[in-house]
């Protein structure tokens, strides 16, 4: 007799715990983080006034910034083992196996890394800086550049920008990338923060924990998003092209890049913040940035007159993310990289928090293959 299980694929519309950090309204389009909404955050914060209370659940005092500000700055320096796993890896791989394998690395050469203590929050603070600094490092390597010194004296966003392209930034470049990682920063039980937890609730260590969800976000259905959509605005060449390609595209039941989501069935807010930016863009005279923000506008037109009411398939966080970078001058190969980034608090606070009320995560799966056969000697097979 059949039994009478149901079967809940992808855990869809599964609760598996609670949490007190992100609250995610998919029918109303509405994001917070804490209690304060994204669109407040993204306005009057930074990212490390936002990464403050992922962590330690309240908005910081000057004072308690200005602590975790320096502790960020003073953790960002690589090891010069991880600046030579990176020098060797690039062009050879992915980038996001380049930042998966050098955090793995972290905790062979990493002085700030004390495991007999393991203090997460130390930790936590720790990965935040350091994968900044590898993907800015992994940025230059890519390109044929050496190893920029972090400089302490910058802002996180700031920071980045320096180490990537040694120089100076511009403060408004640094206030869109801040902005950005504000947006990227955490979104509840997605796809690289559940596979972080299923990690951590076995008692491993975070860094094990932070590895799983890189391989996570890889995916191009979860993180690598926001490079695929943008490379199919390259593909498109001209906004007038637009329509026929993703006609083309949908005929042949291809997903498109950027479009959708699994908790949102209206606008994304975070893409509505990122979209803001493009109507600055759309006046640069800059032809690349000029013709993919015509072209990304043309398809938000499109996929919301096609598949926006009818099937709810809306722009989601990675769709405008690309022409954003683009226009600070980030190259679209470490966009991925600079998602995992952007999220590092938010991995490192669901730990944090699902560890202080642990409980092994082994969900169910049903058996529906063979059962009582009989091993055969391989001469009788
Ligand atoms: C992120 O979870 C999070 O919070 C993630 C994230 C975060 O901040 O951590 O928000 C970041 O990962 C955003 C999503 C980035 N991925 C993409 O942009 C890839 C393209 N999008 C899709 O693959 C899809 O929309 C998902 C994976 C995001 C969500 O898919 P679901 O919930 O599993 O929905 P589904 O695959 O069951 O699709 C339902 C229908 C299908 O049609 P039918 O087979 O029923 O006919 O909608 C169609 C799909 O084909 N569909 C799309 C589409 N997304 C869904 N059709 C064309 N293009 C799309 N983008």
């Amino acid at each position: 007799m059949k039994s009478v299980v149901k079967i809940e694929k992808g855990l869809e519309g599964v609760y598996f715990t609670e949490s007190k950090i992100c609250k995610v309204d998919g029918t109303l389009g509405r994001l917070c983080y804490r209690g304060y909404s994204i669109e407040d955050l993204a306005e009057n914060s930074t990212f490390e006034e936002v990464s403050y209370p992922l962590l330690f659940g309240v908005l910081p005092k000057k004072g308690e910034l200005n602590t975790f500000k320096k502790d960020l700055s003073d953790k960002r320096a690589l090891p010069k083992e991880i600046i030579k796993i990176i020098e060797e890896s690039v062009n050879k791989c992915d980038t996001m196996h380049i930042l998966r394998t050098a955090v793995s690395a972290l905790p062979l050469y990493d002085k700030n890394l004390d495991s007999k203590t393991s203090d997460k929050l130390q930790d936590s603070i720790n990965l935040i800086s350091k994968v900044a600094s590898i993907t800015a490092t992994i940025g230059r390597y890519l390109y044929g550049k050496k190893y920029v010194a972090p400089n302490k004296n910058l802002g996180h966003a700031e920071n980045f920008l320096y180490m990537l392209n040694g120089v100076l930034p511009s403060k408004k470049d640094s206030r869109i990338l801040d902005k950005m990682m504000i947006l990227h920063a955490e979104h509840s039980s997605n796809a690289s923060t559940f596979s972080a937890l299923v990690t951590a609730s076995t008692l491993s260590d975070i860094y094990s924990a932070f590895t799983s969800a890189i391989g996570t976000l890889k995916g191009p259905l979860h993180g690598e998003a926001d490079e695929n959509a943008l490379r199919m605005m390259y593909a498109i060449k001209d906004a007038n092209n637009t329509e026929n390609y993703i006609n083309n595209a949908l005929n042949k039941k291809e997903r498109i890049m950027g479009f959708g989501h699994r908790i949102y069935k209206t606008y994304d807010p975070r893409a509505r913040i990122i979209r803001s930016l493009l109507t600055e863009m759309q006046k640069s005279n800059n032809t690349e940035i000029k013709n993919i923000t015509e072209i990304a506008l043309a398809a938000e037109k499109m996929m919301i007159e096609k598949l926006g009411k009818s099937h709810g398939i809306w722009p989601n966080v990675d769709f405008f993310a690309g022409p954003v970078y683009r226009y600070i001058n980030i190259p679209i190969d470490i966009f991925t990289p600079l998602f995992a980034t952007g999220r590092s608090p938010g991995w490192c606070a669901h730990i944090i928090e699902y560890l202080e009320n642990n409980r092994l995560i082994r969900p169910l799966e049903l058996y529906e293959g063979k059962t009582n056969l009989h091993y055969k000697k391989i001469s009788s097979r």
